[in-house]
């Protein structure tokens, strides 16, 4: 089945896959794709509207990105959001002027009008402002709908062509009815059906991979991960046993997950899953060396080879199943290709199998898609809202030399921070949090006796895409739980420190 879809032209600016994320929870398909689209591809993209995303630049830059004046001849329904609204002032006809001072932040605004973007919004509500220049003329056809006291053309539109604008950013949480005009503009403009949800996706997504993958053979590296987890397991649905999984243990796991990946995977869902134990031999590769990238790179070779081994003994494989997402596949607002960030070490693995394609059933899904994907096939939310863990895992997280001493002390410690968040109730607002061997001792006092024992740092951030962070505000007497805890129950640490660094100029990880 074709979704109805719309188009997110992305102009830059910094909420560009937030908009995108915020459209396909309204139930409608949407891509984001570079404005440098032509007026042709559009056509041809047939969506059932387009929205112009917000954007660092002024529209008179000699350099800022414009869009074709046909666009708007296309009869597809257009709301242009902060950059993309001056870009339809501008292009049409309209004025756009810097305003004395830049507006930030929450501010009210009112509608002076009705139109279909602001059934069921009050008339007076808040929303979220981030700009310089501003509309102070709309062009001909155009009516305004909302204003500010700094920004006279807040909410802009042509009624007749169904074009409009909107100045503040509808898609932050800070923006009160945000949500509610994208919905208006989705449902009362573009009369969207939103038939885009994750129990159609995962119905359709099956019925696709069993005809695609017929009675051949099929190869999946399973770190444990969320995404290679849940495309393993929407694979599983179609392909059943012609589906075989490879888990590489290096043994630089956190306490339980190499058993969890074993009972949900092959206990439950009855996967044809192998399991190759290495953490002896990943220790024995690491002894003595300190250099994190050194051991980075150990453990990518190490992981490579081990794999190869258990795929060598499968033999040739038509596919090899992949969890890219669709951060990793956007391209940027000027079309030039984004950084990919590598999600998990298997990037390395396509040399080293014999197979004929890859298959790759979430590269169109947001990470949180992909979540709701797993859930609706069953998964456990231990599986589902796992969060980020590194491919060299618990080995970045103990400085200088790992040891299996340091690797079970790391490991407990790690464990009690992981409970009390949860008892907490903090899991979903904390983006990673974890503890880390410091490869520093101090003197303690436990009992009558002095102690020389290893500092456990504990790290926790905030973030949106790992891109940048922040320390989270963890509650003190949270903290003290944790601190009290691995002191008590934990061999070789005496001493627990909070790292309260950002991201930049630190990084989330330590090494
Ligand atoms: P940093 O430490 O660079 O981490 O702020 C950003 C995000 O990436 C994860 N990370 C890794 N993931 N292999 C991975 O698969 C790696 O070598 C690696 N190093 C860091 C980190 O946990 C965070 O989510």
């Amino acid at each position: 089945m074709e979704h109805e879809r719309v188009l997110v032209l992305d102009f830059g600016g910094q909420y560009n896959q937030l908009i995108a994320r915020r459209v396909r929870d309204l139930k409608v398909y949407c891509d984001l794709k570079p404005c440098t689209m032509t007026v042709e591809e559009i056509r041809a993209y047939a969506p059932v509207g387009i929205i112009f995303t917000g954007g660092p630049n002024s529209v008179y830059d000699e350099k800022s990105p414009q869009i074709e004046r046909a666009v708007f001849d296309l009869g597809i329904p257009v709301l242009g959001i902060c950059y993309g609204c001056q870009l339809i002032a501008h292009t049409l006809g309209g004025k756009v002027e810097s305003a004395p001072s830049s507006e930030y932040g929450k501010r009210e605004f009112s509608f002076c009008k009705d139109s279909p973007l602001s059934e069921g919004i009050p008339q007076t509500s808040v929303c979220w402002m981030s700009h310089t220049d501003r509309v102070t003329a709309v062009p001909e056809g155009f009516e305004i709908f909302a204003a500010t006291p700094d920004c006279p053309a807040t909410v802009f539109g042509d009624l007749h062509r169904n074009i409009y604008g909107v100045q503040f950013h509808p898609e932050v949480v800070h923006s009160q009815y945000g949500n509610k005009l994208l919905e208006n503009f989705l449902y009362g403009v573009c009369k969207a059906k939103g038939d885009w949800t994750m129990h159609n996706f995962v119905s359709e997504q099956v019925a696709r991979l069993k005809e695609k993958i017929g009675g051949k053979k099929v190869l999946c590296a399973m770190s444990g991960g969320v995404d290679s987890a849940v495309a393993a397991t929407l694979v599983h649905r179609a392909a059943g046993n012609l589906l075989t999984c490879v888990f590489v243990d290096h043994g630089l796991l956190r306490k339980g997950e190499a058993e969890e990946v074993m009972r949900v995977f092959q206990g439950q869902l009855g996967m044809n899953l192998i399991k190759a134990d290495a953490g002896g031999l990943f220790l024995k590769k690491l002894k003595g060396k300190l250099d994190p990238e050194k051991k980075r790179k150990i453990i990518g070779k190490q992981f490579i080879k081990v794999f190869e081994k258990e795929a060598k003994k499968i033999g040739s494989v038509d596919f090899l199943v992949q969890g890219t997402i669709y951060p990793d596949v956007i391209e940027s607002g000027k079309g030039e290709s984004a950084v990919i960030k590598s999600h998990h070490n298997v990037g390395g693995l396509p040399s080293v199998v014999d197979f004929k394609e890859i298959l790759e059933p979430l590269r169109d899904l947001f990470k949180d898609e992909v979540r709701r994907v797993g859930t609706e096939l069953g998964l456990p939310e231990s599986v589902v809202q796992r969060q980020p863990f590194p491919g060299p895992g618990l080995a970045i997280r103990i400085i200088g030399e790992v040891t299996e001493q340091k690797l079970e002390t790391l490991r407990e410690a790690d464990f009690i921070f992981r409970e009390e968040i949860a008892k907490a109730g903090l899991q979903r607002e904390i983006w990673q949090y974890f503890a880390v061997m410091t490869n520093c001792k101090t003197v303690g006092v436990q009992g009558d006796f002095r102690t020389y024992e290893n500092v456990i740092a504990l790290r926790a951030v905030t973030s949106v895409d790992a891109m940048t962070a922040d320390w989270a505000r963890i509650p003190a007497d949270v903290l003290e739980r944790i601190s009290t805890r691995i002191t008590n129950e934990v061999k070789h640490a005496n001493k627990i420190v909070y790292d309260i660094t950002s991201k930049p100029p630190s990084t989330i990880e330590w090494e």
